[in-house]
């Protein structure tokens, strides 16, 4: 039995691959595989690991004879076409719940440093324009008594709601079902879309990235969001139209906007760095220690499980 790895991930993964005597092939650079390597290797493997950098569509999935179970190194799995993996009896996992804490704490992160303006304080500093204290200087938003909606109430969601809450905010929330848990958690409140978004002065999206939800945040969402709103997200970047954020941001509509994720990751519209009001980062909601170290253990379980025949820990669907 083989597995091809399509990066090198942390140790535990090669230890537990060891550990079960299952062969496997990893490609060597820490980049993206070439498309043309992965076509070749994927041939020959009973099992993949990939990452949320290649897409594993059709004509992938076609080319795997022996191929039982492709186990995505993330939670998200936008870049699988998991419908034809279906059809063509392979299981695809994912990574839910062992990166829920970290990317709550990055969300929570951005929220503050939003609020605060701790990006714009810093190259402010480094720039030598700190000359005097002042009164008005870089004057930012408490959190306390603000409405923080919540778009999608799924683990993160929650977990942001949970912290949220802890610092005084009303939570609002947005999702397909009642979260009972999280209501009594938060006294969090379930609302329409339209209400969340003229009300809330935070907006944080936690929704997986589909056919459904691709442009979720369009122009006519745009238009509904209260004016000063700070705007996170942390799950996709195709979820925003940010031909649209950038028409609002230039129109001086939302106060501040952060985000770990983009429309078409990793180039990054020019447009987005000219804001000081935007706070960037490079897709990092799961980069602790313990999140990457736990997905890798938990995505070569999955491998390991179905190679012997027993059920996958977490398959999506
Ligand atoms: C995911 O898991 O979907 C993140 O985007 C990467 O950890």
């Amino acid at each position: 039995m083989k597995v091809f790895l399509t990066r090198e991930l942390p140790e535990i993964a090669f230890h537990l691959l060891k550990k079960n005597k299952i062969n496997y092939n990893c490609y060597e650079k820490d980049s993206p595989v070439p498309r043309k390597r992965l076509l070749k290797e994927v041939q020959n493997c009973d099992g993949l690991v990939c990452l949320l950098t290649e897409q594993i569509d059709k004509e992938v999935i076609d080319k795997m004879k022996y191929c039982k179970i492709i186990a995505n190194y993330a939670v998200g799995y936008n870049n699988i076409d998991v419908d034809y993996a279906k059809q063509k009896e392979i299981i695809v996992t994912n990574t839910p719940d062992v990166l829920t804490e970290s990317t709550a704490d990055l969300t929570m992160a951005l929220i503050l440093a939003c609020a605060r303006r701790v990006s714009e304080g810093e190259s402010f500093l480094k720039a030598g324009k700190y000359k005097t204290w002042k009164p008005n200087l870089l004057l930012g938003t408490e959190l306390k008594n603000k409405t923080f909606g919540i778009i999608g109430a799924g683990r993160i969601g929650s977990a942001v709601s949970i912290r949220a809450r802890a610092f005084g905010t009303n939570i609002v929330y947005h999702s397909l079902s009642r979260n009972i848990n999280l209501e009594e958690l938060t006294a969090a409140k379930k609302v329409t879309l339209n209400f969340l978004l003229k009300h809330s002065d935070f907006i944080s999206i936690h929704l997986p990235l589909n056919r459904n939800t691709y442009h979720y945040f369009n122009d006519s969402k745009f238009k509904l969001v209260k004016r000063n709103a700070i705007l996170i997200n942390t799950s996709r970047g195709e979820l925003i139209d940010e031909k649209y954020l950038i028409r609002y941001l230039k129109e001086g509509r939302l106060q501040s906007v952060g985000l770990d994720v983009f429309e078409n990751e990793p180039d990054i519209n020019p447009e987005l760095l000219k804001f000081p009001n935007v706070l960037v980062l490079p897709h990092m909601g799961s980069a602790t220690n313990e999140a990457r170290s736990g997905m890798a253990n938990l995505a070569v379980s999955n491998v390991i499980n179905v190679l012997k025949g027993h059920p996958p820990l977490t398959p999506v669907k």
